[in-house]
């Protein structure tokens, strides 16, 4: 067995790295980056370090040489269809060197047409689906990170949180949990051939559950404030996604239920 990661470095593949590191030899471990003097640690523990540039189709016919499974993690840049284009680039590589299993963290619960970044993920998954190459697709829920950019201070400085009106629900974990969850799946791939998880809380969450996280974790009574005035790109965007579909996947590649909302949310605060 011989595991190739790509964007290995970043902060959800270094996550996955750490917990796969646990539990298969650091020798089947190959960690694609494009910065190798970056991952001297890893190195030492024995894992195989290759520069990996998705733009760079060379660098990628030479990082999957021997990679029986490939973790496709999904670009970072916005313009989706350049992104689309170096993911392609990645799958023919892999096709090319004869990868037996690739892995994709795509987006949970992407319905065709309803965003670019929906339609993106799905066009990377047909692309895999196109080469007759044995997948699992990791459909990573919404980062617990956007929380991050609700104004979470000022509501325990104020006593009130102030959203939009709306039914808002959320299914989204930390990319701790996401790791584990894919560092599970790349342990044991063969269990995993051909399987789409949704990899999202287990039960879904509102802005009335973030107030009560909020008051427990600050000591502060907090209030919930709904104000049709308020506009922000944030729920702009959240529109454009399903954020409150739930499935059991990632509970179940955990062995226990996801990390509870209070816990995700304190290093945001
Ligand atoms: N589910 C969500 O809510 C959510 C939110 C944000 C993003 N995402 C997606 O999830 C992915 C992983 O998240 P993350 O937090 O780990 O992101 P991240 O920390 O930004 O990591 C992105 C990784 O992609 C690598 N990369 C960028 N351009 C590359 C290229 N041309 N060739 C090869 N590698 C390249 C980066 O390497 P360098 O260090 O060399 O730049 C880095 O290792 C993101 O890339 C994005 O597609 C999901």
């Amino acid at each position: 067995m011989s595991i190739a990661i790509t964007g290995a470095n970043g902060k959800l593949g270094t996550l996955i790295l750490s917990h796969l590191l646990d539990h298969i030899p650091a020798r089947d471990i190959i960690a694609c980056v494009r910065n190798p003097q970056a991952m001297h640690a890893y190195q030492a523990r024995g894992a195989d370090i290759r520069f990996c540039d998705y733009d760079q189709p060379a660098s990628l016919a030479h990082a999957f040489q021997g990679v029986s499974q490939l973790l496709l993690i999904s670009s970072p840049i916005l313009d989706n269809a350049a992104r689309l284009q170096q993911h392609s680039q990645v799958i023919a590589a892999a096709k090319q060197a004869s990868v037996s299993h690739i892995l994709y963290t795509g987006f949970a619960f992407p319905a065709p047409g309803a965003s670019s970044l929906a339609d993106l993920h799905l066009a990377t998954e047909q692309a895999i689906l196109d080469t007759g190459i044995p997948f699992t697709f990791l459909r990573n829920a919404l980062y617990m990170d956007f929380v991050g950019s609700l104004p979470l201070h000022s509501a325990v400085a104020n006593g009130c949180l102030t959203v939009p009106p709306g039914d808002w629900r959320f299914n989204a974990v930390s990319r701790a949990d996401l790791a584990k969850g894919i560092a599970a799946v790349l342990a044991e791939p063969k269990k995993h051939l051909n399987k789409t998880y949704e990899l999202t809380a287990s039960h879904p969450w509102t802005f009335h559950d973030l107030t009560a996280a909020l008051s427990e974790l600050s000591g502060k009574p907090l209030v919930l404030q709904e104000n049709p005035e308020m506009e922000s790109w944030l729920y702009g965007f959240l529109l454009q996604i399903n954020t409150s579909s739930v499935s059991r996947g990632l509970e179940q590649l955990l062995g226990h239920p996801t990390t509870v909302l209070k816990e995700s949310i304190r290093p945001f605060l």
